[in-house]
């Protein structure tokens, strides 16, 4: 092949001053999460197809990154990592301790039309709990989350959170026909993109139709807040919703609808407990995946623009679709990439996520030339940072060079104080100068 190859559309390269931020917001993460009791896992970057077509839904598949390899097996690269950490716990850890809980940091895959915000090979932190089904698994999982982005310093973001039930249980009664269903849904997840004039056209019983689109609104209210009266303002919703709902569907779903706001309602006192009070109750939270049951939630930065979703879950069960028992779990992905645009944007990332360089070692003259690498290599092991001159430069090109790189200090070696055991130690930001015992030199670097 002759002349440039370039990367494949919607995937980047990462220079070092980026990559920096990108561990800096890594260990933010991890550490966050290793507070709540979460341990990391990592599973394969290819699966079998088979893994995400039966439950991940039509949205995913769509963009799925899927090829045959030499021996003619449908594989894909994951979409997300739910399905793997599920496909994981079933094969191999499911007599572990319960609940199990994991956390991941990986690529992700998805066939799209890349923009700001939206690549196809993007990064996900997320977690599963596994095996833990009440209300107080539901908010953990969320707060967790939310002490993510907390811990990165994010400002701008809105929590938003439903119970994927209640729009199932409604929108299953307005049609038989899963097409039909599922293009409801996907009206809703796309913010109500002509639903009602859809819900007509299906014939949908009026009242039904009202329901559907209530519920469907995103009717937001603040709640838990330091404003007083916002518990206040969640019940009205909460009855508003269940009177929009009420006689729409047969009773017995009506009393589903009803367990799913009272687990609701139980899910958002722990959440209080744990600190999370600005959320925002939205029963139209339709999460584009196929396989949540419960409670579901999504964060937004509303200065992103399009791709503002910068993170989601919920509860579900894929456990027994693997071949396992039912098992009640939750989780949540992060978009890691978007997180970091997000707080990029207002310059909340640390100067300090690039660790600067401590020292560079540059000989002066070749006598002192094997001298430099043998000092280089004692200041590492003292635990610093060094470069040394591999450039034969001179003092001065060697003196430009510690410059450019940030380092703190240049350490200069002549053969004439070698002989007397001693280095010249420059300061770089003030230029400050002055000859240090080589004995002496690994703690006047660090001091
Ligand atoms: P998801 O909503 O499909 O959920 O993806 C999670 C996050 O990944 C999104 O909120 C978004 O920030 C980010 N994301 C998705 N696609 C892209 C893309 N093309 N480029 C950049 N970022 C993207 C899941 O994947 C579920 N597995 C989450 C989950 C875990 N539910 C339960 N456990």
């Amino acid at each position: 092949m002759t002349g440039k190859v370039e990367r494949p559309r919607g995937t980047r390269d990462f220079r070092p001053e980026e990559m920096a931020k990108r561990r800096w917001l890594e260990t933010a993460f991890r550490e966050t999460l290793e507070s709540f009791g979460y341990r990391e896992v990592m599973t394969p970057i290819f699966e079998h197809l088979e893994l995400f077509t039966t439950k991940s839904g039509p949205g995913v598949l769509k963009q799925i990154y899927n090829f045959k390899d030499k021996g003619d097996r449908d594989l894909t690269l994951r979409p997300e990592l739910t399905a793997p950490v599920m496909r994981f716990f079933v094969n191999e850890l499911s007599h572990e301790p319960r609940p199990i809980k994991l956390y991941y940091f990986g690529q992700c895959y998805r066939y799209e039309e890349p923009q700001e915000g939206r690549y196809r090979e993007f990064f996900q932190f997320g977690l599963e709990l596994i095996g833990a089904g009440g209300p107080e698994a539901d908010a953990e999982a969320i707060a967790a989350a939310h002490a993510c982005l907390e811990r990165a310093g994010l400002r701008k973001f809105i929590l938003h959170v439903g119970h994927i039930g209640v729009l199932r249980a409604l929108v299953h009664a307005a049609s038989e026909d899963d097409g039909v269903r599922g293009e409801i849904f996907r009206r809703i997840d796309k913010d109500d993109e002509g639903l009602e004039d859809f819900l007509a056209e299906k014939r949908v019983p009026e009242r039904l139709a009202s329901a559907v689109s209530f519920v469907a609104s995103h009717e937001r209210r603040l709640v838990l807040g330091d404003e007083e009266g916002a518990p206040r303002a969640v019940e009205e919703y909460f009855d508003e919703a269940l009177r929009a709902i009420r006689g729409a569907v047969a009773p017995e779903k009506e009393q589903e609808i009803e367990a799913s706001i009272a687990r609701l309602r139980d899910t958002l006192g722990y959440l209080a407990a744990l600190g999370v009070r600005d959320l925002r109750m939205d029963l139209g939270v339709a999460r584009g995946l196929d396989y949540y049951t419960g409670m579901v939630f999504e964060f937004e930065a509303p200065d992103l623009g399009a791709q503002k979703q910068i993170g989601g879950g919920g509860a579900y069960t894929l456990a027994e679709l693997f071949g396992g028992e039912p098992t009640p779990t939750v989780g949540f992905g992060l978009g890691f990439d978007r997180i970091l645009v997000a707080l990029e944007k207002d310059s909340l990332v640390p100067k300090t996520a690039q660790r600067a360089l401590d020292a560079f070692v540059a000989p002066i003259g070749e006598a002192a030339r094997p001298r430099a690498f043998e000092i280089a290599h004692a200041l590492r092991r003292a635990g610093l940072t060094v470069e040394v001159d591999l450039m034969r430069r001179s003092p001065s090109k060697n003196l430009d060079r510690a410059s450019n790189i940030g380092a703190r200090y240049a350490v200069l070696l002549g053969a004439k104080e070698l002989e007397a055991g001693t280095a010249t130690v420059k300061a770089l930001a003030t230029g400050e100068q002055r000859a240090v015992k080589l004995a002496d030199l690994a703690d006047a670097l660090k001091a």
